[in-house]
């Protein structure tokens, strides 16, 4: 009997809410066209350690409705070196895939674009992370459940904020982007948010909070982005004490912001771009990354998707400070 076509399908980097989501598509895609689905467990390192299971419609019933990933996902440290890429380019041409479905943030694409270009293997990938910082779409899977997270925290932390009349200083994931710290500073109606890789004056946003308070405020939220090194938010918190007498408390949200069952959007984007991946490898694309651009969902070459985008509209910060009077 001759062997079905088949796809791999990973999931790579950081989690986000709504991955299980696009693996259902994938799955599902694949089998109503007449393709196998190999699920690689661990991300790219399941390629190397060839933990792979067979998915069928049934093993991805009950999922899309759940945070994480069934498959499990890594970051992998030995995928960053060519010699296994190789390995795992070999892997995956033994098994016979037409190409390989990769679920992740920027780390996991600029991977997958390497698998491609050095080893000829197809890649389809799709935006999963929930800092949302990848060139070329605006939106990434993981980002829309984050920041509700993210929203409905600060909305208890404001409750004890008020009851103690208190300034809380609450740290947002990210890294370096500032999408999840901008966006739950405007749903929460935070006093100031605070990016640690731009210049950030503690004078400004103490007297903001103190301008607050004197107006009457019960509360002041300051959310902090987290950056890139660990342990920033105690240090503002020391320097708004020490230098500018102002008291806060400090929480940090941390990986609660990457559980929980998805919104409705991020199963959305997730079933949405499922389906194109699987699609545009049938249509014989070689690296392609499903995006959403003006609001339509398109398939774009991976080559436009490999930076890290840091930026965001900075006339936000000034609708911040407006609204925060
Ligand atoms: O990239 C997603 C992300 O959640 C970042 O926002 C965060 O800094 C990082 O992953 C945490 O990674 P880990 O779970 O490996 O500590």
């Amino acid at each position: 009997m001759t062997k079905r076509p088949s796809i791999a399908v990973l999931c790579s980097g950081g989690d986000g809410p709504g991955m299980n989501a696009a693996l259902r598509s994938v799955v599902r895609t694949a089998i109503k066209n007449g393709i196998d689905v190999y699920g690689v467990y661990r991300g790219y390192d399941g390629l190397l350690d060839k933990t792979i299971v067979p998915l069928d419609l049934a093993s991805v019933g009950n999922i899309i409705q759940r945070g994480g990933t069934f498959i499990y996902t890594s970051r992998s440290p030995r995928f960053m070196e060519a010699k296994y890429r190789a390995e795992a380019a070999k892997y995956l041409k033994e098994l016979g895939v037409l190409g390989l479905v990769v679920i992740g943030g920027n780390g996991s694409f600029n991977g997958a674009y390497r698998l491609s270009e050095e080893q000829g293997i197809v890649v389809a990938c799709i935006p999963g992370t929930i800092d949302n910082d990848i060139e070329g779409t605006e939106f990434s899977i993981g980002f829309d459940t984050a920041t509700n997270t993210a929203v409905e925290a600060i909305d208890k932390i404001r409750d004890t904020a008020t009851s103690h009349e208190r300034t809380f200083l609450v740290e947002v994931m990210g890294r370096s982007a500032g999408g999840i710290a901008i966006t739950v500073a405007l749903t929460t109606g935070a006093e100031a948010v605070i990016f640690p890789d731009q210049s950030v004056d503690l004078k400004v946003v103490a007297q903001t909070v103190e301008r607050g308070i004197k107006r009457g405020k019960k509360s002041s939220i300051i959310i902090v982005a987290e950056g890139e090194k660990e342990g920033l938010g105690h240090g503002y918190q020391k320097t708004l004490k020490d230098t500018y007498g102002l008291e806060t408390r400090l929480c940090i949200l941390g990986h609660i912001q990457r559980g929980g069952n998805p919104s409705a959007r991020d199963r959305f984007l997730g079933s949405v771009m499922g389906n194109q991946a699987v699609q545009a490898i049938l249509d014989g694309k070689k690296a392609v990354a499903t995006v959403v651009r003006q609001g339509k969902y398109q398939i774009a070459p991976l080559a436009e998707c490999l930076n890290k985008r840091n930026e965001f509209d900075k006339s936000l910060v000034d609708l911040l400070d407006t609204l925060a009077l």
